[in-house]
């Protein structure tokens, strides 16, 4: 991947980092994002110490915070004039439910409004490489969500849950994936979305409650490492399928079937017309 220049939001831990030291070894610059500067210079190091490359670099940025976002793409746009490969990776799970600063239910607006902002913000730098990819660190925890009620995002006329809010932003980076794929045929950029499948990181750990804490820790040892949690996002990001296909869910380097409604294109649509009204500007794209 020599002379490819790739961003992997949350590359400072868990399979985001993996991602960065295995693309790194192929020949990548690597552009990692972390919500902390201190941790970002620390996995910079780590990631240049485990891949040999020097090519690696970060940017600051809090994919919850609508203000950061807008930010950060101008830091990264200025970084980065072309962008081969986008790896929307950073993810969080909250046990309860907590607003961000633009009063959007958490798990929402970081784990699909704050990527489908960026992503947005940075089209014309990926329209600049020859043929671009998007890759959306989606999850199995998709299947739980049937419907999408894009009236009560934050959980106003239902009770709040964690991992079925969880469910619902990984379901929403599948139908922002498929719609981001249908308006950019013919551009040459694909979208895919991943399930990495169930990986040895953090991720239930930071914002949960003690028993759901409990619960992940203890699975641990049936998860697999994060260097095999990266395959899938590594496969997209290097091989030639990765750069033919568009619009497909992967799982173990294969492409997969989502739940059905996920493959819905009207709830994709009006997924797509409320994120822009959510973040207050269009993006036509097509
Ligand atoms: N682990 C699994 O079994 C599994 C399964 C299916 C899908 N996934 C998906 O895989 C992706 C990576 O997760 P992981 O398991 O590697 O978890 P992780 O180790 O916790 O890494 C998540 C990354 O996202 C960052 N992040 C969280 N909230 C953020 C915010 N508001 N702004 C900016 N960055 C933020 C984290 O930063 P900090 O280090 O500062 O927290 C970290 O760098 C996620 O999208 C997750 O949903 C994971």
């Amino acid at each position: 991947m020599e002379g490819k220049t790739v961003i992997i939001t949350g590359g400072n831990a868990g399979i985001g980092k993996a991602t960065a030291i295995a693309l790194a070894k192929k020949g990548a610059s690597i552009v990692i994002t972390s919500r902390s500067e201190t941790k970002a210079k620390e996995a910079v190091a780590e990631i240049k110490k485990q891949s040999g490359s020097d090519k690696v670099d970060f940017v600051t940025i809090d994919l919850s915070s609508q203000k950061s976002v807008r930010e950060a793409a101008e830091r990264l746009k200025a970084k980065c004039p072309k962008i081969d490969v986008l790896i929307n990776n950073a993810g969080c799970y909250f046990s309860e439910l907590k607003l961000n600063e633009d009063g959007l239910e958490m798990q929402f607006a970081t784990n699909h409004l704050g990527h489908f902002l960026l992503t947005n913000l940075l089209m014309e730098n990926l329209k600049a490489a020859e043929k671009a990819r998007i890759i959306n660190l989606s999850s199995i925890a998709h299947k739980s969500t049937r419907e999408l009620d894009l009236n009560d995002i934050n959980y106003q006329n239902a009770a709040y849950d964690g991992w079925k809010s969880y469910s619902r932003s990984k379901f929403c980076n599948i139908l922002f994936t498929r719609e981001l794929a249908r308006r950019l045929e013919g551009t040459g950029i694909t979208a895919n979305a991943v399930h990495p499948g169930g990986v040895r990181t953090e991720i239930a750990e930071k914002n949960a409650n003690w028993y759901t804490k409990l619960g992940w820790i203890l699975s641990k040892p049936l998860m697999v490492t994060v260097e095999d949690g990266a395959k899938t996002s590594i496969h997209l990001a290097s091989s030639e399928e990765g750069g033919d296909m568009s619009g497909g869910y992967w799982v173990k380097c294969k492409k997969y079937f989502s739940n059905r409604p996920s493959q819905d294109p009207e709830t994709a649509a009006a997924l797509w017309k409320k994120s822009e009204e959510l973040v207050g500007q269009e993006f036509p794209l097509s």
